[in-house]
């Protein structure tokens, strides 16, 4: 039988760990086409949230694996570049990755304080400037009790006074309902189409889900483009292609 070595297994571990950290976060090595994309990203939402203190926003998508966790990260990076104190909360608590991404443990995390094991929110600091994490904490048993408790309330209200921008990280609101439960009180949401993954039918049903609970729907981010499906007769004020090819645009999905 094969024995197995406890030093290649934290091998492999650490070699993960930096394979995230350098082919997927926004770093001063990154392609010129990636950082321009994030930058022109930034300034429109910046644009967006400008005025009445909006600050407080979520990504999402209809389905998995569309690219939420890379843009709300590197966004959150692009924006900390800018000077702004930046929070990213990682609300995805099926599936949790902030904590590998900047490298912090993941709990105490959310979870820990909305179920009110720990009096602070604690709030992680990380390798990249003006940027703050809050992990996703313990995983409980049922996410969504957890979120629709007052404790919310109270987090939003700290995070608002102390950052200038709040980012989270959120499931595919078509398999998991969390954002629902508290999307009316953010300022918006932010949604990623990743090409080829999702058809037009259940981006509009996910749409009509966050209007359904009064979310306010800023736009859509069409990650991974190419610009020949059918996403792209849209309206978008920019497009990039390559590796990272982002469009994004803010015109919603036509209602025919
Ligand atoms: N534009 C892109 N080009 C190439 N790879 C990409 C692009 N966008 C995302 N990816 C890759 O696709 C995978 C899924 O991306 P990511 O984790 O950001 O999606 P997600 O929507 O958060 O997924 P999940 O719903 O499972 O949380 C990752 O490995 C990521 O590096
Ligand atoms: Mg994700």
């Amino acid at each position: 039988m094969m024995k197995l070595n406890p030093f290649r297994l934290f091998a492999r571990k650490k070699r993960r760990v930096s394979h995230y950290v350098k082919s997927e976060l926004l770093t001063a090595d990154s392609p010129f086409i990636i950082t321009e994309a994030y930058k022109a990203m930034r300034t429109n939402l910046m644009f967006m949230l400008s005025g009445n203190n909006k600050k407080v926003i979520a990504f999402t998508s209809g389905l998995a694996n569309e690219g939420k966790t890379t843009t709300c990260l590197n966004l959150g990076i692009a924006f900390g570049q800018t000077g702004h104190k930046i929070l990213i909360i990682d609300m995805d608590m099926r599936k949790p990755r902030l904590h590998r991404y900047f490298d912090v443990p993941s709990a105490p995390g959310l979870s820990d304080f909305l179920g009110g094991f720990s009096s602070e929110i604690p709030i992680a600091q990380t390798a990249f400037e003006n940027v703050s994490v809050l992990p996703v904490g313990t995983i409980p048993p049922s996410p969504p009790e957890l979120l629709m408790s007052k404790t919310f309330d109270s987090l939003l209200e700290k995070i608002r006074d102390e950052f200038d921008y709040v980012f989270i990280d959120t499931p595919p609101i078509h398999l998991v309902t969390d954002l629902a439960i508290i999307a009316n009180k953010l300022d918006g949401v932010v949604f990623i189409v990743r090409e080829n993954s999702i058809t037009l039918e259940v981006v509009k049903e996910s749409i009509k889900s966050l209007e359904h609970v009064n979310a306010k729907v800023l736009g859509f981010i069409l990650n991974d483009s190419e610009g020949s499906s059918p996403f792209a007769q849209y309206k978008y004020r920019r497009r990039y292609k390559g590796q990272y090819g982002y469009a994004y645009g803010y015109s919603l999905p036509s209602q025919e």
